[in-house]
């Protein structure tokens, strides 16, 4: 099956308010088994948890950076054994990472922005993940940064990642649901989490684009914090929502 495309932002504004586990529940009725969870092994794996319970097959990919912290590859285990999922990792391309590197050094993203390393090691291992998939599946939500996410609809039809030929639908379940309603339902179900929520870190990236944020500060103030706000995402959710 598959949802209607040509009515699809009408669908995402019927179901604008609908519990996760709907939208979730929806996501693997049309698109099971090709639909991706794209997991970045913090509290988006709430999503994992709800999509276990329904019992059909779906995929979970984890783009592996390179440069994730200790804690958070530690955790994808974690989160592999608990559930007995298959998680695949999308490593960048080698030449292209050892280019920047032997050009640029290990932080040129201090210095000239993270769109280029982000391109390398973030947009092109999804393209990849994304080429067998019909739909995929984010925990993107609208109150991670009222500067870049406010829009965040819970479904759209994903124009940067898929073509007219092979369209491409982009889930998101969690787009109305606060930090709080995460945490609530974290707690609520022993869901395991990343160790560096224990620790200060809110929103969790690669280690070198990620510092801890003080109280009071909005959650993605410690991601790629040396650039402005409207910039700090790094490509995997270009395009405006639609
Ligand atoms: S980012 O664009 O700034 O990196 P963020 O960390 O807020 O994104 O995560 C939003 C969603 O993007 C995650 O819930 C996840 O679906 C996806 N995502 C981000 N980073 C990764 C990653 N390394 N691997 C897989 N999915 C990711
Ligand atoms: Fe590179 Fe930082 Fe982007 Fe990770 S978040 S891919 S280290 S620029």
């Amino acid at each position: 099956m598959a949802l209607d495309l040509s009515t699809l932002s009408e669908t995402a504004a019927a179901l604008a308010t609908r519990d996760p586990q709907e939208i979730v529940a929806l996501a693997l009725e049309e698109y099971s088994p090709d639909l991706g969870l794209s997991f970045s092994g913090a509290e988006d794996v709430v999503l994992i948890d709800m999509a276990v319970a329904r019992g059909k097959p779906f995929r979970v990919f984890s783009l592996d950076t390179g440069r994730l912290h200790a804690e958070t590859y530690q955790f994808i285990e974690k989160v592999r054994t608990h559930y007995g999922i298959t998680i695949e990792t999308f490593s960048p391309q080698a030449e292209a990472v050892q280019a920047l590197v032997r050009d640029k050094g290990l932080f040129s993203f201090y210095k000239d922005g993270h769109k280029e390393c982000c391109g390398i090691r973030k947009v092109e291992p999804l393209m990849r993940a994304l080429r067998p998939l019909r739909a995929w599946m984010t925990g993107q939500r609208r109150d991670q940064s009222p500067g870049t996410r406010a829009d965040v609809p819970v479904i759209q039809l994903d124009r940067a990642f898929g073509t007219p030929e092979r369209p491409l639908v982009k889930f998101n379940p969690l787009s109305h649901w606060t930090s709080k309603q995460v945490w609530t339902y974290i707690r609520e179900r022993n869901v395991p989490y990343n160790e560096l929520h224990n620790r200060g870190f809110i929103s969790i990236g690669c280690e070198p684009c990620t510092r801890p944020t003080n109280p009071g500060e909005h959650e993605r103030a410690g991601r790629w914090w040396w650039e402005e706000e409207t910039k700090r995402e790094c490509g995997l959710h270009v395009g405006a929502p639609r």
